[in-house]
């Protein structure tokens, strides 16, 4: 396996939208692990995207079950995912490893019923709330060229410079 080089801000690749994945094969597999691999080696992270890693395909993995009392499906490969019901809207902290520096407060939707296709081109169809629906829509985001710093309510009062190395 490899460690990916993650694209940082300002890098402009990271406003590329991302097209659908068409084949599930070993190139995709292997891919996958390399993602996972960059994933777990740096700052830890619950989530990233393909396009992190300069691949726009739209494919992304979350795993928020390191967080005590946080409803989850534990490791997740999401690929050609789609959010098909939004409820509710909350305000919470994200971070990302294309954003070292700062975190932000974004708004996003509380529950949300996604479809996604697994490794293998299978479709399963996932309920979600609370902080597993926000990595999820934070990573989706990266799909469609998006960052969270794109999102924050004001950039002047929501942005937050980290202290010292990204905790989350
Ligand atoms: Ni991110």
């Amino acid at each position: 396996m490899a460690i990916l080089d993650i694209l940082k801000l300002p890098d402009s690749r990271l406003k590329q939208v991302s097209q659908p994945v068409t084949q599930f094969d070993a190139a995709l597999q292997h891919f996958i692990a390399d993602l996972e691999a960059t994933r777990q080696a740096g700052p830890s992270a619950v989530g990233i995207a393909a396009p992190q890693v300069a691949c726009f395909q739209r494919m992304v993995i979350v795993d928020v079950s390191g967080r005590p009392k946080t409803p989850n499906h534990g490791y997740l490969v999401l690929i050609n995912p789609e959010i098909v019901h939004w409820e509710g809207h909350a305000i919470g902290r994200e971070g990302c490893l294309s954003v070292p520096d700062y975190t932000g407060n974004v708004i996003r939707a509380t529950a949300i019923r996604l479809r996604a296709q697994d490794c293998d081109g299978q479709l399963h169809e996932f309920e979600m709330e609370g902080y597993e629906a926000r990595a999820v829509q934070h990573e989706m985001d990266h799909l469609d060229g998006l960052l969270f710093v794109d999102r924050v309510v004001s950039r002047r009062t929501d942005l937050y410079r980290r202290k010292s190395a990204r905790l989350d």
